[in-house]
């Protein structure tokens, strides 16, 4: 039998599933053979917050690849999450879409009972869900620092309180998704600043409070250019970026299954922005 698990890590507990490998057979022609080889994330259960679009939906559609079983969060995109639903079950795996707005506590404490029916265990928890609200000094009101907080920070955290006891019991993890807002901060972007940086510190204070059984981490993406984008946010960005171009979601997805396999790592922050925290790049002492 060939077997690729890791004594006592988080890749050990799957069963198998058929693929082809090849050996030399005894006069050196190439054999084609049917070896066992397992999905890393097979058995186990992952909730993605705003599953149904953009980033949410690359990484449900990821971890569905790896193996995965989903829970497709959405708020008001239903065809769109009944959508990545179907593509999941094409790829052999469970899913199931459930509404819920997040920036209500009774809704977030909905959906994950709603999982648990559904699913019976929690393995990942990725808090993808966000609004983007453009607000500078003169123009933040009180009803929008509210929504940026509310949905950007304080939904994740209630949806960390859910998941804990679930997450716990199967040693799981929760990756939390901030922004380079958070590091550098936009004056144009005042709330979601502040929002995404609390983002940051709650991934560290996670990390300790859930520790030793849950892992938390967080990445920071850069401009992620998706179809629908303005022109403009792709060509201000390769401006600020050492690498020169903006990121993709499989530059996410990577990320998201790297921190999942990541058995040593928690309250770490990743930073994907092809180097645009480093600083100015136009002018350089090279
Ligand atoms: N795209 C980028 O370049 C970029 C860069 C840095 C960081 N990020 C972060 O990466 C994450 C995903 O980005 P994205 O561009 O894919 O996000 P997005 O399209 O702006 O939003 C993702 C989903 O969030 C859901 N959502 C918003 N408010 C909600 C609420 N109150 N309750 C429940 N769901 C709510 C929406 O679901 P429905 O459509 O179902 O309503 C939406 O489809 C976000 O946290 C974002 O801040 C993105």
């Amino acid at each position: 039998m060939a077997s690729v698990s890791r004594k006592g890590g988080f890749y050990t507990r799957y069963t198998e599933a058929q693929s082809l490998g090849a050996i030399r057979g005894g006069h050196g022609d190439l054999v084609v053979i049917s070896l066992p080889v397992s999905l890393p994330l097979q058995g186990r259960v992952a909730l993605v917050t705003g599953a149904a679009k953009r980033l949410g939906r690359a990484v449900a559609l990821r971890l569905a690849e790896e193996g995965a079983d989903l829970v497709v969060h959405y708020r008001s995109s239903q065809g769109e999450a009944q959508d990545v639903v179907k593509k999941i079950e094409k790829l052999g795996r469970r899913a199931s879409a459930i509404a819920a707005d997040l920036s209500s506590v009774a809704e977030i404490k909905r959906l994950f009972d709603e999982a648990g029916k559904r699913f019976g265990r929690l393995d990942i928890l990725v808090n993808s869900a966000a609004n983007f609200l453009p607000a500078n000094m003169v123009s933040t009101t009180e009803e929008i620092w509210d929504s940026a907080l509310d949905t950007n920070l304080r939904a994740p955290f209630f949806c960390a309180q859910a998941a804990a006891p679930w997450l716990r019991r199967t040693q799981g993890v929760i990756i939390n998704f901030a922004d380079s807002s958070g590091l550098l901060g936009w004056p144009g972007y005042i709330p979601h600043s502040v929002s995404k940086a609390g983002v940051i510190m709650l991934t560290k204070v996670l990390a300790k409070a859930l520790a030793p059984e849950v892992r938390v981490n967080a990445i920071v993406p850069g401009t992620i250019t998706m179809e629908g984008d303005p022109q403009e946010w792709e060509a201000d960005f390769v401006k600020l970026a050492p690498l020169r171009r903006t990121g993709k979601p499989n530059d996410i997805a990577d990320a998201v299954s790297y921190l999942i396999r990541a058995e040593f790592m928690t309250g770490h922050v990743l930073v994907l922005d092809g180097g645009r925290s480093l600083g100015p790049t136009a002018v350089e002492f090279r």
